[in-house]
Parts: C-alpha cells; sequence; structure tokens
C-alpha cells in the first residue's frame, strides 16, 4: 500500500528515536511491498528557535493531509522558563486538538526477559498487561488559564459528548481484551469527575453490557497500580490522569523508555509517540531507549494504516531483539554492557529480516 506519513523528530533524544523507528518502518515497508513516503517537519522547540512557533503553519499542514504522524518528544531547559512566551508543549497540545485525536492508547505489557530490570519485585509485575485509555484534547490541559502577580487559575471542563465518546472508545478496546473497565476520577471532590463517573456508568451499561466497569479514584489507583497492577484490564482516565499515571505505569515494564502510545480520534489518521519526554540531560550520547519508538511505529501500522500483520511482526522483532539481549543503559542487566540507540536499533532491524 501507499501512504504519507509526517516525522516530526522534535528536540533532545527525539530525533535520535525517531531516526530507529524511522529505519524499521523502511525496514517493513520493504519486507511487506509498501510504498511509504516520509516527511520530516519541524516541530517543538527546534521550531520555535527557527520560526519562533512550535508548530509552524507547515509542520500542520503537513500532519493534516498525512495518513499518520510519529513523533519523538519535545521541550528542554532551553525553552521553560517559567516567563517563556512561547513552548514546545503549546504545539503538542495544538497539534493534538488540530488533529481530533481524542483518545490516547498507552498500553503497558512487561516483557518476560524485563522482569528485573523493574524497580518492584518479579512477582508483582510478572504478567501485567493493561492498557489506559487518557482522554487527550479535553480538561484542565486546555481549559481557560488566568495570571496575575497574585494568582493563577487553570479551568477543567468536560462535556458529557467529550465523556461519552472517550468511553466508547474503551469499551470496544476492552471487548478486544478482557472486558474490565475500570474508570479513574476524583469524583469525592471535582464535579468534572462526578459528571465523568456518571456518563462512563451509562455508556457502559447501555452500550457494552459485555464489558465491566467499575470506578475508582485517582490516589487510590495511583496505590494499587504498583500493589495489584495484574488485576488491571483497560483504565479509562481523563487528560491529567492519565498523564500522571502513565509515568507511573511505565515502571511495571521496566523503563519509561519502553512506552509507545496511539493518540486517536474518529478516523484512522493518529498520532504515534513514545510516552518518555525529550530527555534533555541525555540528548545527543545516542544511548535513549528507542524502543518506545519502534513500538508506536507498530502501533501506527495497526491503526493508521490497518497492517495488522506488519504491526505484529514489529513488534515480535522488538520482542526478540530484547530477548537477545539488546537492552540500553535504563534497561540493561546487572553484569552487560548497554546498547546503543543505533545498536538497538539494528537488533530489531535484523529480527526484521529473519520475521
Ligand atoms: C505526555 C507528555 C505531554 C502531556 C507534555 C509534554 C505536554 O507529558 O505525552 O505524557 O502532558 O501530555
Ligand atoms: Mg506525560
Amino acid at each position: 500500500m501507499k501512504a504519507r506519513i509526517a516525522v516530526l523528530g522534535g528536540d533532545g533524544v527525539g530525533p535520535e528515536v525517531v531516526a530507529e523507528g524511522v529505519r524499521c518502518l523502511q525496514a517493513i515497508a520493504e519486507k511487506f511491498r509498501h510504498d511509504f513516503e516520509l516527511l520530516e517537519l519541524p516541530f517543538g522547540g527546534v521550531a520555535i528557535d527557527r520560526f519562533g512557533d512550535p508548530l509552524p503553519e507547515e509542520t500542520l499542514r503537513a500532519c493534516l493531509t498525512a495518513d499518520a504522524v510519529l513523533l519523538g518528544a519535545i521541550g528542554g531547559p532551553r525553552w521553560s522558563a517559567p516567563d517563556a512566551k512561547v513552548r514546545p508543549e503549546a504545539g503538542l497540545l495544538r497539534l493534538r486538538r488540530e488533529l481530533g485525536v481524542y483518545a490516547n492508547l498507552r498500553p503497558v505489557a512487561v516483557h518476560p526477559a524485563l522482569v528485573d530490570a523493574t524497580t518492584l519485585k518479579p512477582e508483582v509485575v510478572t504478567g501485567v498487561d493493561l492498557v489506559f485509555v487518557r482522554e487527550l484534547t479535553g480538561g484542565i490541559y486546555f481549559g481557560e488559564k488566568t495570571r496575575d502577580a497574585e494568582r493563577a487559575t487553570d479551568v477543567c471542563t468536560y462535556s458529557v459528548a467529550e465523556i461519552e465518546r472517550i468511553t466508547r472508545v474503551a469499551g470496544r478496546l476492552a471487548r478486544a481484551r478482557r472486558r474490565k473497565i475500570t474508570s479513574i476520577d476524583k469524583s469525592n471532590v471535582l464535579e468534572t469527575s462526578r459528571l465523568w463517573r456518571e456518563v462512563a456508568e451509562r455508556v457502559v451499561r447501555s452500550e457494552f453490557p459485555d464489558v465491566t466497569i467499575e470506578h475508582a479514584l485517582v490516589d487510590s489507583t495511583a496505590m494499587h497500580l504498583i500493589r495489584r497492577p495484574r488485576d488491571f484490564d483497560v483504565l479509562l482516565t481523563e487528560n491529567m490522569f492519565g498523564d500522571i499515571l502513565t509515568d507511573e505505569a511505565a515502571m511495571l515494564a521496566g523503563s519509561l523508555g519502553l512506552l509507545p502510545s496511539a493518540s486517536l480520534g474518529d478516523g484512522r489518521r493518529g498520532l504515534y509517540e513514545p510516552i518518555h519526554g525529550s530527555a534533555p540531560d541525555i540528548a545527543g550520547q545516542g544511548i535513549a531507549n528507542p524502543y518506545g519508538t519502534i513500538l508506536s511505529v507498530a502501533l501506527l501500522l495497526r491503526h493508521s494504516l490497518e497492517l495488522v500483520d506488519e504491526a505484529a511482526g514489529l513488534e515480535t522483532a522488538v520482542a526478540r531483539a530484547i530477548d537477545a539481549g539488546a537492552r540500553t543503559r535504563d534497561i540493561a542487566a546487572p553484569d552487560a554492557r548497554a546498547f546503543t540507540t543505533r545498536e538497538a536499533g539494528d537488533a530489531v532491524l535484523a529480527e526484521i529480516e529473519k520475521l
């Protein structure tokens, strides 16, 4: 098939991990005889430096006309002064909004070889297989903001329609899994959470009677995620709670660098990015973990291009590379030499070759 993919490396380790994602995408294209046109575009802090805008018009236009967008990471100390007028993060939020990708899927699965790489006990993380469905274009990140010398406000709003559509995504996903949704809120305090709980409950009961839904408070869920993570299947959350809990959940897998994400809207077009940030402390050293990005490429193949076998093949290639010991510094075995970003990418390419 033919497809156009916008590639936004961004800042920090973004371009390094995206380079490996792109190599894997090209290898899959070659192996399965597809024709992918890749367009590299400026985005984030580097775009602020060059154009004064984290999401230049040309980049946005290319993303809106592409079949999918692959993104590395954005941000860094250079652009994060408290009084900064433009921020890379604003570009990312705007891109998500413009693409209409309101559903952010963040799967967390524990690779057997990496059970010892986590800070948690092996018996707690073995067999974890869960997925977050994070609402991505609403809530407090998108509400009105004010700031004067004495105070600041961030408004959190959710509409019934926004909660309904994200709950439907969770419902459909649950049907393809263990049919269990845990909806997360802070309904003992927040009005938006009370609405969230009511609407999520109604949608699941009326439209997904074969799926069970339980409701849990965000604070206790933060605890249960590391106490009994195997009990979770689909976790449905509003924007900010999902942002926070997915960084925590990444530690179940062993490293933030391993987790991919897919952001989807009503059509097929999606935005794919690892959940980690730009990691300025290790940028430019070639040691970042590329697997979160490569696994995001697999999600891109599956969700935007509907290339199910190619997606599964790439996931298998990553799993085999990890099995064979291709582990970057963040997940390296105690006495083993850590792989560089490029070497980890090479290991996946070698496995793609063998598929
Ligand atoms: C994430 C990131 C972003 C978010 C930042 C960079 C704006 O933390 O994708 O989890 O908060 O959504
Ligand atoms: Mg985050």
